[in-house]
């Protein structure tokens, strides 16, 4: 019995006592001999037997009711984790059962909602585009990880903020308006700058209406198409260079052609000159037509390679007689070296085509009577496929740039010994394709060496 319970307890029990004497006080002085001890002792036994009664009555029923009493004002005050004590007589033990029922749903509902709330906000914080919620007012409620990214500031430099205090796009004003205005969604795109970078943004901002469709507000999601941009970009100067790359050829061909038709074909010097440059043309149209379907090819097949284990030796029987012979033109020595029998797992066709590009440019970037060297050998799970040459180097700022399609150190150059710039690309492309990597090392004048690395499976 808690404090307050034994209080009452003994403030009934004091008033039963006083009642007793009382009754005591007035009917023993009316009796005499053993009437009155009779008395007296009915009086003991009447407030032993009250005493009982009112101690029961305490336990069963008034002690479950207080208790119950507290914890339902402990639930409203939102403390689901009170209990009452469970008393198991009749109406009362009911009592306390049902408000510990009740308390333990509550319990759970709240459990539940804290999750779907956590699991809500986890799904809006790793979301890929930015989030902003705003109320009809202006006012941001909420914004997600993503926007505070995208915007550099953190949660609470927006949230209870107007919107147009805090963010300075005029486009983001524009969206909000709008989607205000016209009470429908709408698309926009626009730039940020952010610290170094340019970010494209696309804005999608879509009104919140309640059930009886009054406005409540708007929802604005930001997706960052940065990337998408740039392929585009990337996609249109592809597009131009192979125009331009065609263009040159083309024109050449059709100049000669309109040459010998205008008379230069009566001079038989002039007509040997000119379609011998018709020819060259030609076969320089064919090369880059071949490179750039195979560059397409690869984008497009990236995935079908046609992976068979092979043997790095009988692969070379197949490629080392036309490179040696173009070598012995430039009087270039060529060096081969294979440890012992190296087997790899990759497609036949595409890696010649590596060995073919990369001794093709150690050739061509290399002075007469040079050096150039293919040394092939495993180590550890991986075959390393070192070509190097003592030709011309390449300098450090057009390193990075080799890969690219079309880059070309010196384009004159590149064009008289039948390059397309497209070569490296696709050499890249297909060490890439074969989960492997490139790198390059190279002095201006000292030379060129070009490292692969590929898994042996
Ligand atoms: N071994 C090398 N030595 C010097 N420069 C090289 C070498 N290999 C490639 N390059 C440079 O890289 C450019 C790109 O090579 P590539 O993609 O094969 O195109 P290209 O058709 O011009 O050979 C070449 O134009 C050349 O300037
Ligand atoms: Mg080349």
């Amino acid at each position: 019995m808690d404090s307050s319970n034994s209080r009452l307890f003994i403030t009934y029990s004091i008033v039963v006592i006083i009642v007793m004497i009382l009754m005591g006080t007035v009917i023993i002085p009316l009796l005499s001999g053993n009437e009155r001890i009779i008395a007296i002792l009915t009086l003991v036994g009447g407030l032993i037997i009250f005493f009982v009664l009112i101690y029961n009555i305490f336990e069963k029923y008034i002690k479950p009711v207080r208790s119950a009493a507290r914890v339902a004002e402990q639930l409203v005050k939102g403390n689901y984790k009170a209990r009452t004590y469970v008393s198991h007589y009749g109406e009362a033990g009911k009592l306390s059962n049902t408000v510990n029922a009740l308390a333990r749903s509550l319990q759970e509902m709240t459990i539940q909602e804290r999750m779907q709330g956590n699991q809500l906000r986890t799904v809006i914080d790793n979301m890929e585009s930015g989030l902003m919620l705003i109320d009809e007012r202006g006012y941001v409620h909420l914004v997600n990880r993503k926007f505070e990214a995208m915007f550099g500031k953190n949660a609470n430099q927006y949230i209870g903020y107007l919107y147009y205090d805090v963010l300075d796009q005029e486009n983001i004003h524009k969206a909000v308006q709008e989607a205000f205005l016209y009470e429908e969604k709408i698309k926009n795109s626009f730039t940020i700058s952010l610290e170094v970078e340019k970010r494209y943004v696309e804005i999608v901002g879509a009104p919140i209406f309640n059930d009886t469709k009054n406005l409540k507000g708007a929802v604005l999601v930001f997706h960052d198409i940065t990337e998408l941009k740039r392929s585009e970009q990337t996609r249109k100067d592809f597009v131009a260079n192979v125009s331009h790359e065609l263009k040159t050829p083309m024109t050449s061909i059709r100049g000669f052609a309109e040459t010998l038709l205008d008379g230069a074909m009566e001079e038989e010097e002039l007509r040997e000159q000119f379609l011998t440059i018709i020819l060259n043309e030609s076969q320089r149209l064919q090369t880059l037509v071949h490179d750039l379907l195979e560059l397409s090819k690869l984008e497009h097949d990236e995935l079908k390679l046609n992976r068979k284990l092979i043997n790095i030796s009988s692969l070379l029987d197949d490629i080392l007689p036309i490179v040696s012979h173009q070598a012995q033109q430039k009087n270039i020595t060529f060096n081969t070296t294979v440890k012992n029998t190296i087997e790899i797992v990759a497609d036949p066709e595409r890696l010649k085509q590596v060995f073919i590009n990369l001794i093709n440019n150690a050739i061509n970037y290399t002075p007469n009577n040079g050096n150039i060297s293919l040394s092939i050998e495993t180590i550890d799970m991986f075959v390393r496929i070192i070509v190097s040459d003592n030709g011309i180097g390449i300098s450090e700022e057009s390193r990075d740039r080799i890969f690219e399609r079309f880059y070309r150190v010196d384009k004159a150059r590149s064009r008289n010994t039948g390059g397309t710039g497209l070569g490296l690309a696709i050499v890249k492309h297909i060490v890439e394709a074969h989960q492997g990597s490139i790198k390059v090392e190279s002095k201006i004048d000292k030379g060129t060496t070009f490292c692969i690395l590929l898994p042996k499976q």
